[in-house]
């Protein structure tokens, strides 16, 4: 019996070793092949691959754990391809995912190396990069959300369009945008009973941006918003959910079904439309001048990965290189206060415009107005979604006391953080807000929740007093009960915070949006300092300023893109035609 019970741990040892050997590092088949397993740290996480070699040859590369973000799909495949074609995990990162690409090509080098195998590196050359003068009827510089817009409208409309980015990946800072697109009387608000209107929109706006906001500017994007959602809905957008976000009378926001993250979506969206209506997109490509002949626009001077510069020559080029939020330089230049500050905005975010317009005397509004977002984790700038609040959220500080109206505008919000304890706040929501919202899904994923059974638990996990949370929450769901907020007179709020499990994030404000840029008109026509229409420029998006007066509303830019970059597409390809 006893040797009975030896054998079997001994079986049953084996069986762990060799099945933590076919799981883990290696299958190697026979000298010089086999599958490896492969791990390195991305951007959100563990990234691990199942690399194949056959006869010392890199035949495929399967990821088979990754938490980084929807948008990077297109690294993924790019490095994977590189790596392959080299036959070496030495290759460049890709700039615009310089750290997910970097993740992918280490834990191919860990698997390579636990393989044991000398691999012998092909010869590549780089997939030959265009250089050569060219032209066309409309170029476009910058391909995120406003760019791809800009791109699909102008080619829909008949132009040939050539669109550049300087990063290997398309979607900028779109890829990042969560909370949703403002829009007033969509059949999406029809069908959920929302009572909204274009002057309600057109009134929220001008509110947020403290009337500083162009009015012609906000009544054009109040006026067509509606119609973007339409027309990202015909080209395959899903926006068919509808939520609150901070400064808006009404639940306006537009978004993918249960709440979903809106910028990735639409940037898959819109990269898929450009790519089958034959839209030119050259990446790695930076617009280093713009073409002039007289008072007048007429190409862009590009400069491609490894240095080469050339020419395209166009009827109308259109500016959509979105604002300068993760140029700490230039944000410091602008607005002092904001030194140290994280950021929000993707790498990419640099202002590069504001530099490449200079020689034209481009007249510049409201370029100090720059904006933080209040629900930043700190140290890592991830983003929490000022949906989450829509949803349901309170904010709290150290002494487990709510502060402020959640739902006020960003500014006001982040000052408030800025003056309690340690310059930071708690987000406390419940289970209820958790399911109403699957953003907060991706939260949880980078384990930037703290989760808890009870509020008495939360409390202590997060060192506050849990007595007073406790205090804080009831009361909290007594104004949920009342429709009345006694204390700061939020106009909605959405749940009561009872179910568990409960949660809390550290928060507190960082650079989200520039307000300033490019004054333009309300055909998306850049002007000068002297008041007249630069011939053959437009601009859209970030880029431009005058939309969002002092602050901008949550929602407003993923509206601003579209809205806008339609208008300067469908200009751009009239002037074209001409
Ligand atoms: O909080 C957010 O989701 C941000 C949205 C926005 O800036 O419009």
């Amino acid at each position: 019996m006893k040797y009975l019970r030896k054998l079997g741990i001994f079986l049953l040892v084996g069986i762990m070793i060799m099945s933590l050997a076919g799981c883990g590092a290696s299958k190697k088949t026979s000298s010089g092949s086999g599958t490896f397993e492969g791990q390195a740290k991305g951007k959100n996480g563990t990234i691990k691959v199942e690399v194949t070699i056959e006869n010392k040859e890199i035949k495929k590369i399967d990821v088979i754990e990754n938490h980084e973000s929807e948008f990077t799909k297109d690294t993924f495949t790019k490095v994977i391809d590189t790596i392959i074609a080299a036959n070496s995990a030495e290759v460049d990162a890709i700039s615009g995912a310089t750290i997910t690409s970097s993740a992918i090509i280490s834990a191919v080098a860990d698997a390579v190396k636990k393989s044991g195998i000398e691999l012998a590196p092909k010869k590549t050359t780089k997939a030959s990069v265009k250089a050569e003068n060219t032209s066309t009827d409309v170029v476009i510089i910058g391909a995120g959300g406003a760019g791809l817009t800009t791109a699909i409208e102008a080619k829909e409309k008949g132009a040939n369009v050539i669109l550049i980015e300087k990063n290997a990946v398309v979607g900028g800072n779109t890829n990042f945008a969560t909370g949703g697109l403002n829009a007033a009387g969509t059949k999406f608000q029809e069908a959920k009973g929302i009572k909204d209107s274009i002057e309600l929109f057109y009134e929220d706006t001008m509110k947020g941006g403290k009337n500083k906001n162009n009015p012609e500017l906000v009544k054009i994007l109040t006026e067509n918003a509606a119609k973007t959602v339409e027309w990202l809905t015909e080209r395959g957008a899903d926006l068919s959910d509808v939520g609150r976000m901070g400064g808006a009378s009404v639940n306006r926001t537009h978004r993918p079904t249960g709440g979903a993250g809106v910028g990735a979506h639409l940037v898959e969206v819109l990269h898929k439309k450009a790519k089958e209506l034959g839209v030119e997109i050259r990446t790695e490509t930076k617009a280093v001048e713009l073409l002039v002949e007289g008072n007048k626009v007429t190409g862009v001077k590009v400069q491609v990965a490894g240095g080469a510069k050339y020419d395209i020559k166009a009827k109308a080029v259109v500016i959509t290189t979105g604002g300068f939020g993760a140029n700490q330089e230039k944000v410091v230049k602008y607005k002092p206060e904001l030194k140290g500050f994280g950021t929000t905005n993707g790498p990419g975010a640099t202002g590069d415009a504001l530099d490449l317009v200079e020689p034209l005397n481009v007249e510049l509004v409201d370029i100090t107005e720059i904006q933080t977002h209040p629900t930043v984790v700190p140290e890592k700038n991830k983003m929490i979604t000022e949906a989450v609040r829509g949803n349901g959220a309170i904010l709290v500080n150290r002494q487990a006391k709510r502060f402020i109206n959640e739902l006020q505008t960003r500014d006001v919000v982040s000052k408030a953080e800025l003056e309690q304890e340690g310059k930071t706040a708690f987000l406390v929501f419940d289970q209820n807000v958790r399911e109403s919202l699957s953003a907060i899904e991706k939260y949880a994923k980078l384990g930037l929740l703290t989760e808890a059974s009870s509020v008495k638990e939360l409390a202590e996990k997060i060192s506050v007093d849990a007595a007073e949370l406790e205090k804080t929450i009831n009361t909290y769901n007594t104004y949920v009960e009342s429709k009345n907020d006694k204390d700061f007179k939020r106009p909605n709020m959405k749940t009561q915070l009872n179910k568990a499990p409960f949660y809390a994030v550290e928060v507190g404000p960082a650079v989200h949006h520039t307000m300033g840029g490019l004054k333009i008109n309300t055909k998306a026509q850049v002007i000068n300092k002297s008041g007249k229409v630069i011939e053959g420029l437009f601009a859209a998006g970030e880029v431009t300023g005058g939309v969002h007066g002092a602050n901008r509303l949550g929602g407003n830019a993923v509206a601003d893109i579209t809205t806008y970059g339609r208008i300067a597409g469908a200009n751009a390809a009239d002037l074209a035609k001409k």
